[in-house]
């Protein structure tokens, strides 16, 4: 299988014209800066970590052979990744399938927010003599998970009683410190580590998003295969050829140097939209800081055609797009050839043949009206591709976090609205 495509040309002046497009001298004064990164990121080294993976291994077989539901429970970096992950590579509607149609693997359920109508139909819903119950904080002590988990283990003890209800939980936080790490050694319940110097939206490759994924049957070695295979390609590559790089260094001079502050990532793929909800956090919380940074928007071919296409063709030229695809679907959907002489065009066409020519005519139009568009392209949607892709945007958002003078790997700015709603929540309980 050939590795995925990256097509920088729309975003040049060669394509798009001066004004808009990247000149070679722009491109060069960048590239020069960016020579001067080391690619040397914590993340890099997570496809290399075989012990873990053996471990994670033997643990989602056990899940698999006991639990009919897995339900996680995490939010930003502890459940972006794995969402996208089980959209990407999980069938569609999966938890509709019956047993026998998913293969006996547990359906799976990611409670990544707290709205009580939401979570409480969720917790009426599962039974949970069949349910593992995944906990993600990598510190341990995140308001909204902790909240869950507390809900949770309430059910389970009066469920199955003191001893019991750990057999139905497995732990995965930083490996000594923090409150979720504390519960887990008091009470002895199975646990994993999130390495330390991997904060949560880098940590998708860790057993932070490899266990449950693993536990609903994804092939996690294949993703860490296409992972490696990425940071390879990273590593050895000319900096022209380097495609984190080379897209990093684009999207940061179309921000400071062509006025184009916002990023949309357009997936012409339903198995993509939660890789578009996964990059908007990786950039939005990486690159958001110093009072500089872009801003990510996420849009869906072809639905959002109908929807935000117009102000991307005639609205502000201040935007990049990247447009998303995979060459090759895995289903056949034919439209019958007994269609009216008005869309004779569609008849006998398949459903890949309409989407792709909409997403290709999508890519020309945007073009001739001078807009910058970036072309990713997946294979096929697989383990692999996708290990690719998400090891690309890491690289590349940690690349264009150095080219910005800014920490991508820290996030100060969401730790105050934590501090308020503890106190908040703390006055009120008093
Ligand atoms: O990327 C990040 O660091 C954040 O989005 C965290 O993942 C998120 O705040 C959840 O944190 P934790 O895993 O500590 O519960």
């Amino acid at each position: 299988m050939h590795p995925i495509k990256i097509d920088f040309s729309g975003a040049l002046e060669g394509a798009i014209g001066k004004e808009s497009g990247i000149t070679p001298s722009e491109l060069e004064a960048v590239l020069n800066k960016a020579r001067d990164i080391k690619i040397d990121f914590p993340f890099l080294k997570l496809p290399q970590d075989k012990k873990t993976v053996a471990d994670i291994q033997k643990t989602a077989e056990s899940v698999r052979c006991k639990f009919h539901n897995m339900v996680v429970l995490g939010i930003g970096g502890s459940a972006l990744g794995l969402r996208s992950l089980a959209q990407a590579l999980l069938p569609p509607y999966f938890n509709l399938l019956d047993s026998k149609s998913r293969i006996g693997l547990p359906k799976l359920f990611v409670c990544d927010n707290i709205d009580p109508d939401y979570f409480g139909a969720m917790l009426k819903i599962i039974d949970w003599r069949e349910t593992c119950v995944n906990v993600i904080s990598k510190s341990g002590k995140t308001t909204e998970t902790m909240a869950q988990f507390y809900i949770i283990r309430d059910i389970l003890n009066k469920k199955f009683g003191v001893r019991g209800w750990k057999d139905h939980v497995i732990i995965t936080t930083d490996a000594t410190s923090g409150p979720l790490r504390a519960i887990a050694q008091q009470e002895g319940i199975q646990s994993f580590s999130v390495p330390q110097d991997v904060g949560g939206r880098f940590s998708v490759l860790s057993s932070v998003g490899l266990l449950p994924a693993a536990c609903v049957g994804i092939d996690i070695n294949g993703l860490l295969v296409g992972a490696a295979d990425m940071v390879e390609r990273c590593k050895t590559s000319s900096i022209e050829e380097n495609p984190a790089v080379m897209n990093g260094s684009i999207h940061y001079l179309m921000d400071v140097a062509k006025k184009k502050p916002i990023s949309i990532m357009m997936s012409y793929s339903d198995s993509l939209s939660f890789f578009s909800d996964w990059y908007a956090q990786l950039w939005a919380e990486s690159l958001g800081k110093n009072g500089l940074g872009p801003t990510p928007i996420k849009a869906t071919g072809v639905t959002d055609q109908h929807s935000q296409l117009q102000l991307y063709m005639e609205g502000p030229n201040n935007k990049i797009l990247t447009i998303l695809g995979v060459e090759k679907f895995k289903t056949q959907v034919p439209i019958p050839t007994n269609v009216s002489k008005e869309f004779s065009y569609l008849a006998g066409r398949d459903l890949g043949e309409v989407i792709h020519a909409e997403q290709t005519s999508t890519v020309k139009a945007l073009q001739q009206v001078g807009r910058p568009v970036i072309g990713v392209t997946l294979p096929e949607m697989s383990a692999r591709s996708m290990g690719e892709l998400l090891m690309m945007y890491q690289i590349q958002t940690a690349v264009t976090g150095k080219l910005y003078g800014i920490n991508p790997f820290d996030q100060p700015g969401v730790e105050l609205g934590k501090k308020l709603t503890r106190e908040l929540l703390s006055k009120s309980s008093a």
